[in-house]
């Protein structure tokens, strides 16, 4: 069956504006104060809530720099968490064991589809 794109869906972009093995970052539904991520890796999109499980803090250092230089893992900017890009886990720092919040996700059409509600 087709999937369509429903009225509790959000459209955060095209699957091409995330480049392979990178991460692009978006605001919040309105009424938020916390962002999403997403990255693209093995042709697969993994969408976490940008708050990290240590104390909340959104994790980029710099519009869209999620990820560590060799693009291996999701890193934390204020205390050098890393997080597993396939499953949002903490494999070092302040919050092992703990993970990002994953958020549903679905390409219809190309494009990168998430709840509505996601960050709410
Ligand atoms: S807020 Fe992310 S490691 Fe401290």
């Amino acid at each position: 069956m087709e999937q369509a794109i429903e009225a509790e869906d959000r459209v955060l972009c095209r699957l091409e504006d995330i480049p392979e093995g990178g991460a692009k970052g978006f605001p919040g539904p309105p009424g938020s104060f916390v962002g999403l991520f997403a990255v693209r890796k093995d042709g697969r999109v993994h969408v976490y809530v940008n708050a990290c499980p240590h104390i909340g803090l959104p994790l980029e250092p710099l519009p869209d720099r999620f990820l560590d230089t060799r693009k291996q893992v999701i890193i934390c900017s204020a205390h050098g968490a890393r997080f597993r890009i396939e499953d949002g886990v903490c494999v070092t720092g302040p919050c092992i064991g703990e993970a990002l919040e994953a958020v549903p996700v679905r390409l219809v059409d190309g494009q990168v589809v998430v709840p509505a509600s996601a960050g709410l």
